[in-house]
């Protein structure tokens, strides 16, 4: 299970955290790193998003990231927006 997230102050990483504790197999991982990439790959059976609310949205910087990330058909993807 990935989950993918973005954090400006932090709470992201906390709810990140927090989510571990009882997602034994969770690999966090932070889209910043993908700024570059064109596409990503993710053949995951199980996706999170975590980030914060923006502007009543999500932050471009996550929707950008959505638009380039290929799931497996039948992901279970889910997100956490705070
Ligand atoms: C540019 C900006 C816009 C925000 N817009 C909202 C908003 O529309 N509604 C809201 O409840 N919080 C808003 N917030 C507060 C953040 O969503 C909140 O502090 C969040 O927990 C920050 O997560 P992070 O520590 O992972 O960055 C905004 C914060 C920033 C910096």
């Amino acid at each position: 299970m990935n989950l993918y997230y973005s954090s400006g102050t932090g709470n992201s990483i906390a709810i990140v955290r927090e989510l571990q504790k009882h997602l034994k197999d969770a690999v966090p991982l932070p889209i910043a790193r993908h700024l570059g990439d064109d596409e990503v790959r993710d053949d995951s059976e199980v996706i999170g998003f975590i980030a914060p609310t923006y502007y009543m949205d999500i932050p471009d910087i996550v929707r950008d990231f959505t638009k380039k990330l290929s799931m497996k058909k039948n992901a279970f993807v889910f997100a956490v927006i705070h």
